[in-house]
């Protein structure tokens, strides 16, 4: 059940002039969140921004001991920067946990999964590598962006998974592979690996060209989906997208982990 509470800027961690990580305090949204939530935050004051903006619940974690959540935020408009400049101590109103998680309880031990990232795609899947590194499941990450300020939080991605699980694709190959993120994954799949589900987050591009890879090589997956809300929980019906079934399907709810499956991607 979501709740809507005041929870207190911690910390702001800037790792270049479009990318930031926001902690703030976990309230009780913290022990309730699973991989794969989102939450709405009020990002300004007053009237500017008007709406809550969504964001993935990156982790839930500490800062200097205090439980916190983390969100990890690129700069696109008025309340991404509005976000960023906020003091220590301010209080964000935050709507959460959101969202249907990622489906992770049904994994086993023995199952290998694979984690596909484009930019800021990255944040739905650090709390899910720290996750599957706790219950001890092997887990690839394959994350891609246009360059290497684009690929943020590799330590803790290495940290979770291990720094032979991870492999990084950049546009103009300064760092990993030159070329698309779904190149590296094809390249694993080539060489005979086949995972139990593979999560992904990113642009619709890559989604487009995973959900393909996936339902060639028969793939189970799971995409964190990103649409334009001004609820988040079901009732403006601002965030639909077209199912396979005809039906249009609320991401903020029914989402926004879906199977790609489900979507019908020639009419997204
Ligand atoms: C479930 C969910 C999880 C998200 N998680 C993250 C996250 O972890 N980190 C992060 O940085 N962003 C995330 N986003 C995207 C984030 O909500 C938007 O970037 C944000 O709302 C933009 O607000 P703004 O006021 O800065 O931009 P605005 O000034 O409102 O708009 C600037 C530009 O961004 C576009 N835009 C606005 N909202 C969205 C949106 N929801 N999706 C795509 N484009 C949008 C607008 O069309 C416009 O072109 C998530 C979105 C959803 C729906
Ligand atoms: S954001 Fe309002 S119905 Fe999804």
């Amino acid at each position: 059940m979501a709740v809507n509470e005041s929870l207190r800027v911690l910390r702001t961690i800037h790792y270049d002039e479009h990318h930031y990580s926001l902690f703030v305090s976990a309230g009780t949204i913290g022990p309730k969140t699973k991989p794969g939530h989102f939450a709405m935050i009020q990002a300004g004051e007053g009237f500017r921004p008007y709406l809550r903006r969504a964001f993935s619940i990156a982790d839930v974690t500490k800062v200097a001991g205090v439980p916190a959540l983390e969100f990890v935020v690129k700069i696109v408009g008025v309340g991404t920067a509005a976000l960023a400049r906020f003091a220590e101590g301010t209080p964000l109103p935050v709507l959460g946990p959101l969202g249907v998680p990622f489906p992770i309880d049904d994994l086993l031990p023995s199952d290998r999964v694979a984690l596909v990232a484009g930019g800021i795609g990255l944040a739905p899947l650090v709390l899910l590598a720290r996750t599957l590194a706790a219950r001890g499941i092997a887990a690839d990450l394959f994350y891609g962006g246009r360059n290497e300020n684009d690929v943020l939080k590799r330590a803790d991605f290495e940290r979770f998974l291990g720094p032979h699980r991870c492999r990084y694709a950049t546009d103009d190959g300064s760092l990993g592979r030159r070329g698309r993120v779904t190149e590296l994954f094809t390249n694993a799949l080539a060489g005979g690996v086949r995972y139990r589900r593979v999560y992904a987050c990113g642009p619709v591009a890559m989604f487009r060209a995973l959900a393909e890879l996936l339902a060639e090589a028969k793939l189970e997956g799971s995409f964190a989906m990103e649409s334009e809300m001004a609820c988040g929980f079901g009732v403006c019906l601002g965030c639909v997208v077209p199912m396979v079934d005809g039906r249009f399907a609320t991401i903020c709810k029914e989402g926004p982990c879906v199977s790609p499956a489900q979507i019908d991607w020639a009419r997204l």
